[in-house]
């Protein structure tokens, strides 16, 4: 029930009626038996620093913000850690005592803590091959380096795009074009998609396995569908596979924490509770 006390956050997006996070975090909430609430908040563009304002005025812990906001919030936040800095995006903020906002990014963690759970991946084990130069792979890129990867080469049809990305992040990654993939993932140890290719309604992503180790991991951060094309390849090559739902569900886990007072444990039952939405 809710209450006078119940604690209040919610996920800030437009749209975001697709958002999984209200499902994710209720699925915590009863579990835990904590009184808080997670609300989905359809925010339009030009009203999120009015909207991310009236967190503390209405007594909000803090707010996931999620497409296409996070860019955007970054800007807003009163102060922001370095890895959203060099990312260019926030996807959680707290309502500090002082009723300032505080932005951090949670899809690093998520990414590296799901490859860690799902997989016998180390970040030292070898060079990651990322695809894709996009908002998420920025995410993926500061938590391999930041993780110690020896080595990532970022693969990109447009190359301007994965050079900046490569100079925000800082570290040892080196830019590539798709015509030279089978010499990025010669010796690779990991391989994530970052592209759309693979989504549901995009093109599936066509390259050439052949030259990837099969102990590389190899993960795509695409949950729609949970199996992509790429994913039924490398398992059927004996490449070790890890889907991408649970990024989603360990990223969530910091703002949680942080809100109502709880570190959550990522299952099975939340997991097919999410599925089941
Ligand atoms: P997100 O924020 O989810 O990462 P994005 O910023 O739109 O999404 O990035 C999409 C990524 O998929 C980009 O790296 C894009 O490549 P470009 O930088 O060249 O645009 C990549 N991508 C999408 N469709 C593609 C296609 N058909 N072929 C190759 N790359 C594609």
């Amino acid at each position: 029930m809710v209450s006078g006390k119940t604690k209040l956050a919610g996920v800030i997006g437009w749209p975001v009626s697709h958002s999984k996070s209200p499902v994710l975090h209720g699925h915590w909430l009863a579990r835990y038996g904590i009184d808080g609430i997670y609300l989905p908040l359809a925010v339009q563009p030009d009203m999120l620093e009015q909207a991310l304002r009236a967190l503390p005025v209405m007594g909000f812990e803090g707010a996931n913000v999620t497409v296409p906001h996070k860019e955007t919030a970054l800007e807003i936040c009163d102060d922001v850690d370095d890895a959203a800095k060099r990312i260019g995006a926030v996807n959680t903020i707290r309502v500090r005592e002082d009723n300032s906002l505080y932005g951090w990014n949670t899809d690093c963690e998520g990414f590296r803590r799901n490859l860690e759970t799902e997989s016998k991946w180390k970040a030292t084990d070898g060079p990651a091959v990322v695809l894709g130069a996009g908002g998420a792979s920025r995410a993926v890129l500061a938590a391999l380096v930041d993780a110690g990867c020896p080595e990532v080469r970022l693969v990109n049809r447009t190359r301007e795009k994965a050079e900046a990305a490569a100079v925000a992040i800082g570290g040892p990654i080196q830019v590539l074009g798709f015509e030279d993939v089978a010499s990025g993932l010669d010796g690779a140890a990991l391989l994530v998609n970052t592209t759309s290719m693979g989504m549901v309604g995009q093109p599936p992503l066509d390259i050439d396995l052949d030259a990837l180790p099969k102990s590389a991991v190899v993960t795509d951060i695409v949950y729609a569908p949970l199996e992509t094309p790429l994913l039924t390849e490398a398992r059927k090559r004996g490449n070790p596979a890890v889907d991408g739902l649970g990024m989603l569900l360990h990223q969530a886990a910091p703002g949680f924490a942080a809100w109502f007072g709880k570190e959550p444990v990522v299952d099975r039952e939340l997991r097919d509770a999410v599925l089941a939405a």
